[in-house]
């Protein structure tokens, strides 16, 4: 059984006839060509990696039915920030070294965008607990966390905005 469905991506009007059983990633990756979202755990919901924003809220795209999506806003990380101007939690990244492979990357600043909406001058403990369930099998986290904490001070002005990390001299 198919469903004729408009999902708003990054802005933009999806619109596609598909399975009634199509998850929300596979929509997102295949039907509108916007490979950022990750799929990790392959449809289990442990990892995190295939985290988007729907309506402003962190969602697993593999939890999650496209058709459950019918009409709604959907943000993925091509749609977090712009090529000129990044997103604050993107720069913060960055310059914090937060990410090895990336697989995990755009899982984990989804679920951050949703978090620091909520929380406005969070601890670290309170990051690490929203960080439950992202997994990230590089980095050992704490960077991630650096990150998140200075992305949240320099958003709300507790913290100036430091200069981009500098690149290793050559050998
Ligand atoms: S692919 Fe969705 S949580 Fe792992
Ligand atoms: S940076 Fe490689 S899994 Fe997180």
């Amino acid at each position: 059984m198919r469903k004729a469905i408009t999902v708003t991506v990054n802005g933009r009007a999806c619109a596609r006839e598909v399975p009634i059983r199509l998850l929300l990633v596979d929509f997102i990756r295949d039907g509108c060509g916007l490979t950022g979202t990750h799929v990790g755990c392959g449809h289990e919901g442990r990892c995190g990696a295939c985290t988007v924003l729907i309506e402003g809220r962190a969602h697993k795209s593999c939890l999650t039915l496209a058709v459950q999506a019918d009409g709604k806003e959907v943000t993925t990380i091509e749609g977090l920030g712009s090529r000129g101007l990044p997103h604050h939690l993107k720069r913060a990244f960055r310059r914090y070294h937060a990410l090895q492979c990336g697989f995990c990357t755009s899982g984990i600043l989804m679920n951050a965008v949703d978090f620091l909406d909520e929380n406005i001058n969070p601890d670290e403990e309170e990051v690490r607990r929203a960080l439950i369930g992202n997994l990230c099998r590089c980095t050992g986290y704490s960077h991630i966390v650096e990150a998140i904490l200075a992305a949240s001070a320099m958003r709300h002005g507790l913290k100036p905005e430091p200069p981009p990390a500098e690149t290793e001299p050559p050998p």
